[in-house]
């Protein structure tokens, strides 16, 4: 989870439960997330994964759009008293020089989102021993990431909290609903024969069940462990996950120009009908607006990134939630298993 919630501290007590965290790599230096690996490999000798986004490399946004847009943020930075980023600055996030890191010095796995990286990415992570992965949000996507070398395909349902990972955001697709979680998981387990890793709205034990027997190999939760004290989120969007006045998550282009599930508050109510489909363009002209808001405590001018399953999110140490979710999973497991058993005698 990038933009701070997955730091070195959760992903090593996530880890050390015998979990499998992920450091983000998004967003970071090449030389910042070779730091926060160091950390990781410092607070943990278990196995961890580091996620990278894909440069967008499609059509570059419309800049009349772009401009259209900073109009309508005008109101915003007067009211932040900050001046509004720089859509240009877009730099590719730095990664090619985040996949030399982690080929000179690998980690057990690296995951991909945005996009599926070329054939030779995964035989160079190959060579090195490196776990490959690939967020998919369609069979179609799969079949790709399974046809340029993927060991594994991580299967984002719509419910999930943060960007969605197509590996194209395509403004035709406008306002079509994504597919939930099951659904796809059981579309995907059709199409591939490789491991699937479930996401989206998974927040208790019964759950993981659920996915894995639609046929996932593991389950991925972001949003459950936002929420614990080693997480880097900030605390008022801790707060808001299970703040009562948050009612409901939407998918918006708002803050980054890219859809992302997060709970809905006014910024997101005033700007989202208007943003077009610029990542990361929007993502950089927001910056500040949401680092203002942050700064003057005002969850309603923030990205609040929240699943759908987010009033179940749990206050515990990360590692206690590991726990507590492996606890509930053998426990629906065993009910399950006990139910066939009935209905066979
Ligand atoms: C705050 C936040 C940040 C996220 N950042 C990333 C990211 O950097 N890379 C990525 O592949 N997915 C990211 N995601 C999506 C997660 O990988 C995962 O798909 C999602 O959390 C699953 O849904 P859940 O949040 O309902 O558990 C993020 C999700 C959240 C909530």
């Amino acid at each position: 989870m990038a933009g701070g919630a997955s730091c070195p501290e959760l992903v090593g007590a996530v880890c050390e439960a015998g979990a499998l965290g992920f450091l983000a790599g998004g967003y970071k230096t090449a030389g910042g997330l070779y730091q926060e690996i160091k950390r990781v490999r410092g607070l943990t000798a278990r196995p961890f994964g580091v996620n990278l986004f894909l440069p967008q490399d499609g059509r570059p946004a419309d800049p009349a759009a772009v401009e259209v847009y900073r109009h309508q943020l005008a109101g915003e930075a007067t009211w932040y008293e900050t001046p509004l980023g720089e859509a240009d600055d877009c730099r590719d996030d730095a990664y090619d020089a985040k996949l030399a890191i982690l080929l000179e010095d690998p980690v057990p796995v690296v995951s991909f989102t945005f996009g599926c990286p070329a054939r030779e990415t995964f035989h160079a992570f190959d060579r090195v021993g490196t776990y490959t992965l690939v967020t998919v949000t369609s069979a179609e996507e799969a079949l790709a990431a399974q046809r340029a070398g993927a060991d594994a395909v991580c299967v984002q349902g719509v419910e999930a909290g943060g960007h969605q990972g197509t590996y194209r955001d395509d403004p035709a697709d406008e306002g079509a609903p994504g597919t939930g979680l099951l659904t796809l998981v059981t579309q995907v387990r059709e199409a591939v024969a490789l491991p699937i890793v479930a996401a989206g709205g998974i927040m208790r034990g019964a759950q993981i069940a659920a996915v894995l027997a639609a046929g996932a190999d593991a389950a991925q939760l972001g949003t459950a462990f936002l929420c614990c004290p080693e997480s880097g989120a900030h605390p008022l969007h801790k707060r808001a996950l299970t703040d009562p006045l948050f009612t409901r998550t939407a998918l918006t282009r708002a803050f980054s120009g890219r859809p992302a599930r997060g709970l809905v508050n006014r910024f997101m109510r005033e700007h989202g009908p208007y943003a077009p489909a610029a990542y990361p363009e929007i993502h950089h002209l927001t910056a500040p607006l949401r680092k203002a808001a942050a700064t003057a405590g005002d969850a309603q001018g923030m990205a609040l990134w929240a699943g759908q399953g987010h009033r179940l999110a749990r206050e515990l140490p990360a590692g206690q939630l590991v726990e507590v979710l492996a606890a509930e999973l053998d426990t629906a497991l065993s009910d399950l298993s006990g139910h066939a058993h009935r209905s066979t005698s």
